[in-house]
């Protein structure tokens, strides 16, 4: 594995840079913050500062061209993601782009493709397959240790508040709300957890307008959901039923609502993310006790991170530039990488037309 000098640059420095890209990158040997790129100027400078980095561009096309950064982290909101991804992967960069990768199937597809075909590394940021506790559910999936998955649960409930919650509300730049924002992750891990999905029906819900910012001023309301639902049928035969809600009261902004419990036939198991070195193990006949996660899935091997640092509800998210950058250096395909954003999209989008036809919809192989 090559461990030569790795440049990094950062575009989109808001919160997902500050408490995920920014800490997970510069914690890794041999990995340099080379630039940053931020349309915001007062945000760009006070991130330069605080980070030290001197190369500071509010363009994303004089930020590769004058920084020429060897991969880079995206994180601007989604309607921004396909373009900036389409100008890296020219650049011959590596590119890690926040989820959902692009606003429409189309997108997404066509993301997949050219950086597949620029031969660059890719990487979609679905953050959860890194919790220690999901790292342990999968083993046992996959080890067989809870026979055959016959149903399962998959809820992320939450409580942002009535306020407007900016650029994620409005369909022009998010695509979707709920759905998009916290529902795509669990696409993608019940996928990686129970193969592929063969068919959905769902209900959406837009709950209250957001027509007041958090200080009380008048803004444009939302036009996309608060409340999401689908049914899911596998194709390996199992069911699973899955509920995300940004206003369900009792839970915070923060969520400490991310349960994924999957009933076996051998025994149930159940993740929840606020108790990441935990699950939850209930073999045949016996009720539900508390299991620690072993030691080697508290990190994924070789990483940079402490797993008893910080907040382990956050901290766990810094793995995914730990595997970005390793897949680089290895040669490998990084995992979750573009295809799986792209096969999130296709599930998402059969949610949607079950939603708005208020029928099961199969979803494309
Ligand atoms: N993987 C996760 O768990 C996770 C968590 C939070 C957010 N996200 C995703 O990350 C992305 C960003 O979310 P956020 O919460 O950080 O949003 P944010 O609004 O806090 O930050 C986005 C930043 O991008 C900047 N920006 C906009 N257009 C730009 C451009 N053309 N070039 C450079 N900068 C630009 C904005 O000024 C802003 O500072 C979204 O796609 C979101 O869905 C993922």
């Amino acid at each position: 594995m090559s461990t030569g000098n790795m440049r990094v640059g950062l575009i989109g420095l808001g919160t997902v840079c500050e408490f995920v890209h920014y800490p997970g990158f510069s914690r890794i040997p041999g990995v340099e913050i080379a630039g940053l790129c931020e349309v915001d100027e007062d945000l760009l400078a006070r991130r330069q500062t605080q980070w030290g980095v001197a190369a500071g561009f509010t363009d994303v096309d004089r930020f590769l061209d004058a920084v020429r950064p060897d991969a880079v982290a995206v994180a601007v909101p989604n309607v921004y993601h396909r373009d900036i991804v389409l100008k890296t992967v020219a650049a011959g960069c590596h590119v890690l782009c926040e989820k959902p990768i692009g606003m429409t199937v189309a997108e997404t597809v066509d993301m997949y493709e050219s950086a597949r075909d620029a031969g660059v590394r890719h990487m979609t940021a679905f953050t959860y397959r890194f919790v220690p506790g999901m790292r342990y559910l999968k083993h046992l999936v996959d080890d067989g240790q809870l026979g055959e998955i016959r149903h399962a649960r998959f809820q992320r409930l939450q409580d942002w508040g009535e306020h407007s919650v900016g650029w994620r509300q409005y369909r022009r730049m998010a695509a979707t709300g709920e759905l998009g924002d916290m529902g795509i992750h669990r696409i993608d891990f019940a996928e990686d957890l129970l193969g592929p999905i063969r068919s959905v029906c769902a209900s959406i819900k837009q709950v209250v307008p957001r027509d007041r910012t958090e200080d009380g001023r008048p803004c444009e309301p939302q036009d996309v959901e608060d409340w999401v639902a689908w049914i899911a049928e596998f194709e390996s035969g199992t069911t699973g039923v899955f509920e995300m809600g940004k206003l369900t009261k009792g839970h915070g902004p923060a969520g400490d609502h991310d349960l994924c419990e999957l009933n076996g036939s051998e025994g149930s198991a159940a993740y929840r993310l606020h108790t990441p070195f935990a699950i939850q193990a209930g073999p045949r006949r016996e009720k539900y006790r508390r299991r620690s996660v072993p030691k080697r899935f508290l990190a994924l091997p070789g990483s940079p991170r402490d797993p008893k640092e910080g907040d382990p509800a956050q901290t766990f998210r810094f793995d995914q530039a730990w595997e970005f950058v390793r897949a680089i250096r290895e040669g490998r395909d990084c995992v979750p990488s573009f295809y799986h954003g792209m096969r999130a999209q296709v599930v998402a989008e059969a949610i949607l037309e079950a939603a708005a036809s208020r029928r099961w919809v199969d979803v494309p192989a």
